[in-house]
């Protein structure tokens, strides 16, 4: 193996991976602590050379980011059990050349809604990839998840799960405290993740609503603003999946309210300044 004799420790892996925000975020806790440690980001083409890339590179830490979650999970020595249950990976800790993985993006949903006043039942709208990983936290934080996807395809690992999963045509709208966006519907279009008289019935009732899409003000955030109902973008998925990461990537005293604010910090001062900075999709 050719080892770099590159300057960082760790790094996002993903194609593309240029938009990625985790070195900004990671980056700036490390400077604020005084740390001598580098984030950066590595562009990979072929997908099977991840853990080659990950050791040559010397790192001690890694995200992973779209489109090889679930590569990752493949290519890991050792994962957790969050990761089992979601099929993927989106963080990496290396360890005597062996890489042990693990997920952050659900317990990061669950963080990111933590100033939602318990909201119970809850409508996941997608079945993707980040859906897998907001339905597992949810359902294992006892609350009552249904997913709604606009075809029939990707549902077989939620009814597996055992949570109750509708397709376009036989969707029964009940009352949700909490409706999720999970889809990428409204990212790089100006399109509704569901027919908009569905949504309707759906926020009449709804106390609470997310999108994980970020820094855009979506067709479905719109909606939600004709509705008494407090709503999200997925700003605060963003940074709570990265200070889980973060908290495992090194172990030093700062609490994780730090690290937070920290990282908040750096997001807020860089959407202030560069305004012309592109929407994100929690699952890129
Ligand atoms: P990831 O795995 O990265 O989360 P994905 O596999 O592309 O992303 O999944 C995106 C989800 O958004 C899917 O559930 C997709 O629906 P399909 O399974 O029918 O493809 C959903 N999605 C994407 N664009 C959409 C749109 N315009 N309206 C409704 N759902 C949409």
């Amino acid at each position: 193996m050719n080892i770099k004799n590159n300057d960082f420790q760790f790094a996002v892996i993903g194609n593309p991976v240029k938009h990625s925000l985790s070195p900004l975020l990671h980056n700036h806790c490390f400077e604020e602590n005084h740390l001598k440690y580098k984030f950066s980001s590595i562009l990979i083409e072929d997908i099977s050379k991840l853990k080659e890339t990950i050791l040559s590179h010397n790192l001690l830490g890694v995200n992973i980011t779209h489109p090889f979650k679930e590569v990752a999970f493949e290519a890991c020595d050792k994962v957790s059990k969050d990761c089992t249950d979601i099929g993927a990976v989106n963080t990496i800790i290396v360890r005597n050349d062996k890489l042990f993985g693990y997920n952050t993006d659900g317990d990061g949903f669950l963080n990111s809604i933590r100033d939602f006043n318990e909201p119970h039942s809850v409508l996941i709208i997608g079945a993707g990839g980040a859906s897998k990983a907001i339905s597992h936290a949810l359902d294992k934080a006892n609350f009552n998840v249904d997913i709604l996807n606009r075809s029939k395809e990707k549902l077989e690992y939620f009814t597996d799960k055992g949570l109750e999963c509708f397709g376009p045509n036989d969707f029964l709208c009940k009352e949700y405290d909490l409706v999720i966006n999970a889809t990428s519907a409204g990212f790089e279009d100006n399109e509704l993740p569901a027919p908009k008289s569905v949504l309707r019935k759906l926020l009449k009732h709804a106390r609470y609503a997310v999108d994980i899409i970020y820094n855009k003000k979506t067709p479905f955030l719109k909606l939600c603003d004709e509705y008494d109902i407090v709503s999200k973008d997925g700003k605060d998925m963003l940074i709570e999946q990265a200070v889980l990461a973060h908290l495992l990537f090194i172990d030093y005293s700062r609490s994780e309210s730090e690290i937070r604010n920290s990282m908040k910090d750096a997001l807020d001062w860089f959407l202030a300044f560069f305004n012309i900075f592109k929407p994100g999709f929690m699952a890129f």
